[in-house]
């Protein structure tokens, strides 16, 4: 049998092998009383929707530096923001970011929202971004879902229905995991386990801090989570 999930033992992990990245205050994050500007987290989460992680960073950092607030972004001309981000695709995100940088600035005052609702309430801000942010950026305890969480919350409890049918009962399950005192640590720690460990083909299981809380580990299995409907 496998023990509980112990998201402590997941921020442990976190603590040490963490992806360093430009939009990131290392962790832990809350604990040091600093946060990350939302400014930053919304414009990575929305250049990380389609886009891996090491394309990002460079177009990250050219955007900061040319446009170093909300504010700054929503003051450029659309054609602009569109050339920067030539090479990022799908086009409708930049002109989305436009759209929302200009909300931000002309209705908020050049502050986010910091509440989930608030975010999504956004153009172009769904369920996953109002999440990601108000997790990350704000420490508030919101269950952030992506692929990588949908896979790690599978396997750790074999999770058998099909995506993306199952896409409640995962959250419900990441949610009751979320621990109260670092939500955005955790949050970022499931997302950095399965980019870098829960990986779809070949998981390190041994290197896993939920190895023995892991019910696909235990039935030697990993790799037939998630279950996906067929087309
Ligand atoms: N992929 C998308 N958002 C991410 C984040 N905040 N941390 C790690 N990987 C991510």
């Amino acid at each position: 049998s496998t023990a509980r999930p112990d998201a402590g033992a997941l921020l442990a992990w976190y603590d040490r092998h963490h992806r360093d990245l430009p939009w990131r205050v290392s962790p832990p994050m809350a604990k040091q009383g600093v946060l990350p500007d939302p400014y930053h987290i919304w414009l990575s989460e929305v250049m990380l929707q389609q886009t891996t992680v090491q394309a990002v960073k460079a177009y990250f950092d050219k955007f900061v530096r040319r446009w170093p607030t909300v504010n700054d972004l929503a003051a450029a001309p659309v054609e602009d923001v569109m050339a920067a981000w030539a090479g990022l695709g799908y086009y409708a995100r930049a002109r989305n970011l436009k759209k929302c940088a200009d909300a931000v600035a002309s209705d908020h005052g050049g502050i986010f929202p910091d509440t989930e609702d608030g975010l999504r309430a956004l153009p172009g801000v769904g369920d996953y971004t109002s999440a990601a942010i108000a997790a990350i950026a704000f420490n508030r305890p919101s269950a952030v879902m992506d692929a990588n969480v949908e896979r790690v919350i599978s396997r750790l409890y074999a999770i058998d229905a099909p995506l993306p049918g199952a896409k409640p009962q995962m959250k419900a399950r990441v949610a009751e995991m979320t621990p109260a005192d670092r939500p955005g640590d955790f949050a970022q720690a499931m997302m950095d386990l399965g980019a870098t460990t829960c990986t779809p083909k070949r998981p390190s299981c041994v290197l896993c801090p939920f190895r023995e809380a892991c019910v696909a580990l235990l039935a030697d299995d990993p790799e037939r989570f998630p279950v996906k409907a067929p087309k």
